[in-house]
């Protein structure tokens, strides 16, 4: 235990310690519901769905049908006739054959890296991936090089470079999570094409937010392509748990008997599976639902940037407020919280070094004088600071 305190320790004096932050509120949710208002600009739950009535009601008559467990993994038992309708949904959002549902994004993220590519395969990926697609990737046992963010050149050249016949996959997030900015999937497909490669798609942030009623990056860049195998979650904008892959219908039938994390789970509740549904009929039914969450976006960040902030390259409602030192990231984000507002400090080593910054993230569901309220605050601190 000595030596872990001493790490602990080691990241404390960095101001690089993480802590868990206890809250008895909603944590997906714009607003708290105790007298104190605090406002939360922090959550992935882009569409307010976590807290949407016709989930909860849908989520209750499944507990009241099926239990609160599944009692087994899928292969075994707890394959309850929500999954097929679910993955039927999400194949027709994604325009694919079929669709695998896994118990988080985590779990679809290195169960498909890990059982679609093997040592002697060359896995290509975004310098700013995801953490679950950095282990997946270096799980699977594959040689692993990373390309510099959204730098075609540089992919074009690993590319190149690689042993001749050598089985090549193309990994990228379609929304960057830490920085909101969008992968140039149509030169990423042609590069793939060229150099005879398949494109594994993290949408996890995109699903639900960009594209034709949140169908994704794919759809947003009119691309349907054999090549590309998209993921996705359950968990942000449609505000359950539960992540996903869809291709074809051979894809998903290979994942189904080699995906570890997929196979050696228990399967996901039936209430989580009948709230999902209800998520996305409702993105289907309600477009304003999206329009909001971009209207809200553009907002921001138009007022933001005119402000004199860095927001980096951020096209998405996850806006980079860019501040550089890890220190003065987590004291502007103390002086939110003080007066009432969460934004979380992202540090390394979730981004790089030198690179801290709040992550703002807006939600359909925020008002125009809320987002009024945190920009003021925003100008107020970043002035006392010296950032703005
Ligand atoms: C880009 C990206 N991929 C995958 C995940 C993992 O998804 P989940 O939270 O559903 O496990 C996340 C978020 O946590 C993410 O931001």
């Amino acid at each position: 235990m000595d030596h872990y305190k001493e790490i602990l320790q080691q990241l404390e004096e960095k101001h690089l310690l993480r802590s868990l932050r206890q809250t008895d509120d909603r944590p997906s949710s714009a607003r708290s519901t105790h007298e104190h208002a605090q406002l939360f600009f922090s959550s992935n739950d882009y569409l307010g769905l976590a807290n949407h009535p016709v989930l909860k009601s849908e989520a209750i008559a499944a507990i009241q049908r099926w239990g609160v467990g599944s009692g087994a993994s899928r292969l075994v038992s707890g394959n309850t006739p929500l999954y097929q309708v679910l993955e039927e949904k999400l194949a027709s959002l994604k325009e694919t054959e079929a669709a695998l549902v896994f118990s988080t994004g985590y779990m679809a993220n290195i169960g498909t890296l890990g059982a679609i590519a093997h040592q002697g395969d060359l896995i290509l990926g975004d310098r700013l991936n995801h953490a679950s697609l950095i282990d997946g990737c270096r799980l699977s046992g594959a040689t692993f090089r990373v390309y510099r963010h959204r730098d075609m050149v540089h992919l074009k050249k690993l590319l190149s470079n690689r042993k001749k016949e050598q089985k090549t996959l193309i990994v990228t997030d379609g929304i960057f999570s830490m920085d909101g900015d969008i992968a140039p999937l149509p030169d990423i497909m042609t590069l793939a094409e060229q150099y005879d490669a398949t494109v594994y798609l993290d949408d996890a942030h995109a699903t639900g937010v960009l594209g034709p009623h949140g169908s994704g990056t794919a759809s947003h860049f009119k691309i349907s392509n054999p090549r590309l195998i998209q993921m996705g979650t359950l968990s942000k904008a449609l505000g359950g748990l539960g992540g996903f892959i869809a291709g074809s219908d051979v894809l998903i039938q290979y994942l189904v008997n080699k995906a570890r994390p997929f196979i050696y789970t228990t399967a996901l509740p039936p209430a989580t599976l009948a709230a999902s549904i209800a998520a996305l009929d409702l993105i289907q039914k309600e477009p304003s639902l999206i329009s909001q969450l971009w209207e809200n976006r553009n907002d921001f960040h138009k007022k933001v940037t005119r402000m004199g902030f860095n927001t980096l390259d951020s096209e998405s409602p996850i806006i980079p407020i860019f501040i550089g030192d890890s220190e003065r990231a987590l004291a502007f984000s103390r002086c939110l919280l003080e007066n009432g507002i969460h934004v979380s400090a992202i540090r390394p080593p979730t981004v790089p070094k030198g690179t801290a910054r709040l992550r703002v993230t807006l939600m359909a569901t925020h008002t125009t004088a809320e987002i009024d309220l945190l920009l003021n605050q925003f100008e107020i601190i970043g002035k006392n600071m010296g950032i703005i």
